[in-house]
């Protein structure tokens, strides 16, 4: 079975981006780039990422990837967009569109991955659904340092101590990063 990984940036205060879906407080932080560089070693062991329609939508529009294409970061990484519309397709990028059930999915996301890990991009409720149906493994978390007032949360379900385990935590620039493994059993 793949690692099931959720990796993403947030505020101090649980929020992946602003009511407007926008990340210019992320982008401001002292470090942000360096920080994104050092992303790419994570991406090595990724064979398969999956993420919510905003998030796709989101990156859609900030490349300008109906015009370029190229500029699709994940050519070696079988990408899944969960939606229950129709959307605009990357040209040659291998993103499959699913709606529904994580199980539903499951058999074929883990086929794709091909032995890797599987990376869960977000939003936080798609987060929520694989922890749901018993598939999140770990949580890593770069906590940068802003507030906002209100956003899209990071991973609006209850899961307790007993299931998630602190095991490492690093200062990079103005980020702290936090890695959780996340124990079995079902979110409330
Ligand atoms: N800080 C960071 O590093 C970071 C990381 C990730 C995301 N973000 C940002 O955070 C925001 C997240 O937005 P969001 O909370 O709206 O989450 P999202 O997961 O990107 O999008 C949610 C939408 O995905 C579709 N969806 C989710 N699960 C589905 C399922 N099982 N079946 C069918 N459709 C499903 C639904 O829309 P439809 O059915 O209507 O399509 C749902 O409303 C975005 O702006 C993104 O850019 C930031």
């Amino acid at each position: 079975m793949p690692r099931v990984i959720y990796n993403t940036a947030t505020t101090l205060n649980g929020f992946l981006a602003d009511d407007e879906h926008s990340l210019s407080w992320l982008f401001v932080v002292p470090g942000a780039d360096s920080a994104e560089s050092a992303f790419s070693g994570f991406l090595t062991d990724i064979g398969a990422l999956v993420m919510g329609s905003s998030t796709y939508e989101w990156i859609l529009e900030h490349e300008n990837l109906v015009e370029h294409p190229d500029k699709w970061s994940y050519r070696d990484i079988v990408s899944f967009v969960l939606s229950s519309r129709s959307l605009p397709l990357v040209a040659g990028a291998d993103i499959r569109f699913r709606r529904g059930d994580i199980e539903e999915i499951w058999a074929e996301l883990v086929d794709a991955a091909r032995g890797k890990d599987v990376w869960l991009i977000g939003g936080g409720d798609l987060v929520g659904q694989f922890a749901d149906a018993g598939h999140l493994d770990e949580v890593r978390v770069s906590v940068a340092p802003v507030t906002l007032e209100a956003g899209k949360p990071l991973l609006p379900r209850r899961i307790e101590s007993d299931r998630l385990t602190l095991v490492s935590v690093r200062q990079s620039g103005q980020f702290a990063e936090l890695v959780y493994t996340v124990g079995r059993g079902s979110a409330h």
